[in-house]
């Protein structure tokens, strides 16, 4: 059985102070039946502080970013070595925002997935295609592609630690979610390209979640769905009573209760 996941991308939002508070609504809003698992990826600043305030919680820590070097001279980067450093256990990779604002390319995300995987840090790699993409009939062509470019050289044994999140650019942050049909025709896409390059064993194991406009609203009916396994949550896992919204979805759709 894959476990729900859901995890929160604060993007660039939250002074430390900020992050503490959130984080602690989270922490006891939350109560943990075993069912999903739920992350946090802070900025930077934030990281230390909040997995100092997590130590005993099994809230679950990812940067949203990170380079491929374990040190060297990278003005402004961060490594994986750095991250293990103050307790991050998962690195969100690819991010569209990163691909379009800071020339993130398929050949880098590759190479940080390796590393990633090397220093035992789970990546959430996140691909997607565009409006235009969409309304060109590529969508498919896009995800597949920059699944086979992510995956490259990666073994099989690495390939069923990283988790997928399938995020359509035009969805994200702009209030237009995917409808759950639309959505699980690209998540069962997703799983049908992983057990060709992988078997059916790693793919049916393989988590992928879905990201674009996720709110308390849609949550459920989309984690309802087959091949989605959990969300990628921006703007609403700003809010504590947001967040912990779209987390009872998720305990819900594991058949626990909430
Ligand atoms: P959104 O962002 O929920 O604000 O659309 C999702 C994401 O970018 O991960």
């Amino acid at each position: 059985m894959r476990k729900i996941v859901i995890a929160g991308n604060w993007k660039m939002h939250k002074t430390r102070g900020e992050a503490l508070e959130l984080v602690e609504t989270i922490r006891k809003g939350f109560k943990d039946n075993g069912e999903i698992k739920v992350i946090v990826a802070p900025p930077f600043t934030s990281l230390l502080s909040v997995s100092e305030a997590l130590k005993d919680s099994t809230i679950g820590i990812a940067a949203q970013n990170m380079y491929f070097e374990k040190e060297g001279a990278y003005t402004g980067e961060v490594s994986p070595l750095m991250l293990k450093d103050v307790g991050v256990h998962y690195v969100i990779i690819g991010h569209s925002e990163r691909r379009k604002y800071f020339c993130e390319t398929d050949e880098n995300v590759n190479k940080k997935i390796k590393v990633a995987l090397e220093y035992s840090i789970t990546p959430i790699l996140c691909i997607g295609e565009s409006l235009e993409e969409r309304k060109g009939g590529r969508t498919f062509e896009k995800v597949e592609k920059q699944i086979e470019f992510a995956f490259k050289d990666i073994s099989p044994e690495n390939a069923r630690k990283i988790i997928v999140a399938y995020e359509p650019i035009w969805a994200i942050g702009t209030g237009e979610t995917a409808t759950p049909e639309q959505a699980e025709e690209v998540h069962s896409f997703i799983r049908k390209k992983i057990a060709k390059m992988y078997g059916n064993n790693v793919a049916s194991y393989a988590i992928i979640l879905y990201g674009g406009s996720v709110k308390p609203d849609n949550a459920f009916s989309l984690m309802r769905e087959n091949d989605i396994d959990g969300v990628l949550v921006g703007g609403a896992s700003l809010k504590g009573d947001s967040f912990l919204e779209i987390i009872k979805a998720g305990i819900r759709v594991s058949g626990g209760e909430s």
